[in-house]
């Protein structure tokens, strides 16, 4: 009974699972491009200024970030075949636990209130279904160990002569499962992995199958104007040991509202090569912030029609007005708010 009722549990976390998994190594393009702003990388940043793990994130992860993706990926294919197949069902749904333990310390931990962030939910599903088991129901493992010759076959096929075969032990077969479910997600993932160049053209355009779908993210955000051609800043001029780097001029930020840039050197919270944004308050004023959200660090794009900076992933909401504090989402801390001043209608970076 209890696994039946865990069955709609079971497959919506199962295949949402093995979906994440897929979703990161082929058809989200960004994933693994550790150059974007939405990559593994650029999200490990977002989650060292947050999470309680920063110094592991800090120390391993950001120096690893590609491999560290790679391994998310097949984790969580890895949850979601053992889930669905019944493949070391209970091992599989620990470890779903896990991963999404690990989600909540990094990617919802700055999520507030709590019951916002979607981990914790899945986090207590996995835990559901490890307790319960799976009850024997829709399980691929005694077919599988009659495919190996490893268990008798049924009685009605079983020929007199054959005589069965030693019972396996608990921990055999658990090894035994947990190896197919591991072969399972390479397997999936060797499959999968070049649907990635196939989906999506090589230049970034529209050329792939996926089009514009394979562009989410903040570099194309669908907030429009702040995510406009990134300039880099140029040294303007320097006075008293502080510098002043262009980064657009009032007519540009005026076009759109906003106008994107890169931060060119450390200033407070903001690295160099960050991505920027400028945006127009009107009455010829401006204020520029480091645009990495301060959510789990996708990068935010202003919307000209509702006047906020908003981000693409989760939905922080900031008030340029107020020095970017958060007006909604899954954020209470402000963006970077970086220096400027206005001059003959040339916005200066002030480092
Ligand atoms: S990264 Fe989650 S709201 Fe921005």
């Amino acid at each position: 009974m209890a696994a039946v009722a865990l069955l709609p549990l079971r497959i919506f976390a199962g295949f949402t699972f093995l979906f994440a998994g897929v979703d990161k190594l082929a058809l989200n393009r960004s994933f693994l491009s550790l150059g974007s702003a939405t990559s593994i990388l650029a999200q490990l940043h977002g989650y060292a200024r947050v999470s309680p793990l920063a110094p592991l994130i800090t120390a391993i992860a950001i120096p690893n970030a590609w491999l560290m993706g790679v391994t998310i990926a097949l984790a969580e294919m890895a949850v979601g075949v053992g889930v669905l197949t019944g493949l070391a069902f209970r091992l599989s749904a620990a470890g779903g636990a896990v991963l999404s333990f690990l989600f909540f310390l990094t990617a919802s931990w700055d999520v507030h209130p709590y019951y916002f962030g979607q981990d914790l939910p899945y986090m207590m599903s996995f835990v559901t279904l490890a307790a319960a088991g799976d009850g024997g129901l829709y399980v691929l493992g005694p077919w599988l160990e009659r495919r190996l010759g490893l268990a008798a076959a049924p009685p009605a096929r079983r020929g007199r002569q054959s005589p069965a075969p030693t019972p396996m032990s608990p921990e055999r077969r658990l090894l035994l499962h947990a190896a197919v479910v591991g072969a399972a997600a390479v397997a999936i993932a060797i499959v999968v992995r070049p649907l990635r160049d196939l989906l999506h053209s090589d230049d970034g355009s529209t050329g792939g199958l996926l089009g514009p779908l394979g562009s989410s993210g903040p570099a194309a955000s669908t907030t429009g104007g702040g995510s406009g051609a990134a300039a880099s800043a140029a040294p303007a001029s320097s006075a008293g040991g502080s510098s002043a780097l262009a980064i657009a001029t009032a007519a540009q930020v005026a076009q759109a509202g906003a106008y994107g840039f890169q931060v060119p050197v450390q200033i407070g919270n903001a690295s160099p090569g960050d991505p920027g944004i400028v945006v127009s308050l009107g009455s010829g004023k401006f204020a520029a912030f480091d645009a990495i959200c301060t959510h789990a660090g996708c990068t935010v794009g202003y919307d000209p029609s509702a006047g906020y900076l908003i981000c693409p992933c989760h939905g922080a909401t900031y008030d340029p007005r107020n020095n970017a504090q958060p007006v909604a989402g899954p954020t209470n801390v402000p963006l970077t708010e970086l220096p400027i001043a206005v001059s003959n209608g040339e916005i200066t970076l002030r480092a």
